[in-house]
């Protein structure tokens, strides 16, 4: 894979103005070559980055397929829920028609294998006929990292961490709250054309350094490493990359 590209702000205001920018550019390559725009959404402080792209010209709303890259297996109106953080953040304010949005099922909720089959048949019915490959190519999944350098719901020494199969996984001891959830797994992160990790703020100071000058180490963070032709970035405040020695 190529090496990840890091781009550093001084305040969130600029990371955010630059991140709607990069979203508009990889929109636009997305719907040249196969007219829509698929994109998978963290929750955490990742939405609230997204508010630059409200007013941004050029977006078009109605060719966007939205997934979550991890979700908290509560109610969608549970204030626990990314898909509701992202909806109060976001989709609220923009013309995203509600069926480009793909939520969890929670009818299933009881049994979360089958939650999570679901939602891997509802990326097969998004990508499947496009894509022949093995995996989804999303265009874009946007990530966030915890101090302990988890991402998505891939927490350090979890046995899913070696997930080569299932698209989508689900969790039930998650070490952060609430502790059911499904991912994506790293197969289908490491497929995407693009990843990008927004991180913020000096409470991510030590684990970016570990994750960028140290990858060896491991952290799950570490191991998204898109395969080519797909490129990793980091779009990260000036706290978060004080120690970061790489450049
Ligand atoms: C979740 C998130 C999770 C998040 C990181 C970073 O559902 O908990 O998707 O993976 O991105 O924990 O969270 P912060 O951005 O809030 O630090």
């Amino acid at each position: 894979p190529a090496a990840p590209v890091l781009y550093s702000f001084p305040s969130t205001g600029d990371l955010s103005n630059s991140l709607a920018d990069f979203i508009l550019k990889a929109q636009r390559e997305a719907l040249e070559k196969r007219g829509k725009f698929t994109i998978a959404i963290s929750g955490g402080s990742l939405p609230k980055t997204l508010t630059a792209l409200i007013d941004k010209p050029g977006i078009k709303w109605n060719k966007w397929q939205v997934f979550y890259a991890d979700e908290r297996v509560v109610p969608l109106d549970d204030p626990d829920s990314n898909h509701k953080l992202a909806h109060d953040t976001l989709y609220s304010h923009v013309p995203l028609p509600a069926s480009h949005i793909h939520t969890i099922d929670l009818s299933l909720a009881d049994d979360l294998e089958e939650l999570a089959d679901a939602y891997e048949k509802e990326l097969i019915r998004e990508f499947a006929q496009k894509d022949s490959a093995r995996f989804p190519i999303f265009d874009l999944v946007l990530l966030g990292t915890g101090p302990d350098g988890h991402t998505a719901s891939l927490f350090p020494g979890h046995a899913l961490l070696s997930e080569e199969d299932r698209w989508v996984a689900y969790i039930d001891d998650s070490p952060k709250p609430p502790p059911k959830r499904i991912t994506l797994t790293y197969p289908v992160i490491n497929h995407a054309a693009r990843v990008v990790f927004v991180a913020t703020g000096d409470g991510k100071k030590e684990v970016l350094k570990s994750i960028l000058d140290t990858p060896e180490a491991g952290l799950p963070a570490a191991r998204v490493r898109p395969a080519h032709p797909g490129q990793l970035f980091w779009f990260v405040d000036d706290a978060a990359s004080s120690e970061v020695a790489y450049a």
